[in-house]
């Protein structure tokens, strides 16, 4: 029996109805289907800014999208799309994450429940949490919030859940298919950084790009997808990590430099060359006495000294962060509609 806490209010229509005053455009050029195609200079923002990659702001216009996407279905007659996620343990950081991402679902007005365990969760419990959500109709997709605690191995989870539910992309199906240009969900990072290069129209076609970082949910997919044929593509892809010998003589080729290495602002001004797009995915919390809350939020780089040599960067916060949710939501969607399996 789970202990589900169900997050959909009857009034998520309504918070949807005010984002769904929204023309889409759903004619698509890129080499993955998203359902949405409004490229952000369209939308006639003051408030994004020039040269800055504004992830807020663009989240903004794809929860508009998403909003319509919804109340289009209800005017059909059909439910919201519904994203469950599993959160055990308190660490701090899993918890805003997910707590995000139930609040968006409410935003773009899908059904969200989120089921929480304790650190001390077993693997047959969390197992068998997985086989329900598998079996669950209502449920559309949903997401086993990493990391896990040290006694539960987490490839058993991502192996248990079902690639059509697995809205996250982290199971191997969806990674192969990824990899070989089938349809498949992309993880949500990379999708969100590839959505934020397509609606900002930054060329990617036989540019020079440098991924730091080579983990399975962000760096390795990122490398493979920015190498793949077709918009947002067809880069010459290096892949920098731990064992590089000389990172820096890298990062200063690339004309896309993306960071994911985790490491406050290990980027510096000197790694960087002059106009190159700067991608920020980093999100570490570094002591700091003076902030209200005893920390602050810094990215993998040094922001003050890049910015003046980037044509393009992402700010931290509010950058790369906003639009891994806004990708969760495109996934959730596209599994509702069964555009994917
Ligand atoms: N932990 C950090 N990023 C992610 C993510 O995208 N999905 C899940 N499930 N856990 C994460």
């Amino acid at each position: 029996m789970l202990h589900e806490t169900p997050i959909f209010k009857s009034s998520n229509f309504q918070i949807a109805s005010q984002y769904s005053n929204f023309q889409i455009n759903t004619s698509s050029n890129c080499f993955y289907f998203c359902p949405f195609d409004q490229p952000v200079h369209l939308a006639g923002s003051k408030t994004a800014k020039m040269a800055l990659l504004d992830g807020k702001y663009l989240a903004g216009i794809i929860k508009k999208e998403l909003a319509a996407a919804v109340v289009a279905l209800q005017a059909e007659g059909k439910r919201a799309p519904h994203l469950a996620a599993v959160l055990v343990g308190e660490d701090p950081a899993s918890q805003a994450y997910v707590g995000n991402k139930v609040k968006s679902c409410a935003e773009v007005g899908f059904q969200s429940t989120l089921i929480r365990r304790p650190a001390d969760v077993s693997q047959e419990e969390l197992l068998e949490i997985v086989a329900s959500l598998n079996d669950n109709p209502e449920i559309d997709g949903f997401i086993v919030q990493l990391p896990l605690p040290k006694h539960i191995h987490e490839d058993a989870i991502t192996l248990a859940i079902r690639p059509e539910k697995d809205v996250d992309g982290f199971h191997p199906v969806n990674f192969g298919r990824m990899a070989q240009g089938m349809p498949a969900f992309l993880p949500a990072t990379p999708f969100g950084i590839l959505e934020m290069l397509r609606r900002y129209e930054i060329p990617t076609s036989g540019k020079e790009v440098v991924v730091v970082g080579r983990s399975n949910i962000v760096g390795t997919p990122m490398s493979l997808l920015l190498s793949r044929k077709g918009y947002p593509g067809d880069a010459t892809v290096t892949l920098c990590h731990s064992r590089t010998k000389d990172i820096a003589a890298h990062t200063r080729r690339a004309d896309i430099l993306i960071a994911a290495i985790g490491s406050p602002e290990f980027i510096k001004a000197d790694m960087v060359k002059e106009g190159a797009v700067v991608i920020d995915v980093g999100i570490n919390r570094v002591e700091d006495a003076a902030a209200p809350r005893g920390y602050r939020l810094a990215g993998d780089v040094d922001f003050k000294g890049v910015e003046p040599k980037a044509s393009w960067i992402t700010p931290v916060p509010g950058g790369v962060g906003q639009l891994t949710v806004i990708a969760l939501l495109i996934n959730t969607l596209k599994a509702f509609k069964k555009e994917v399996f």
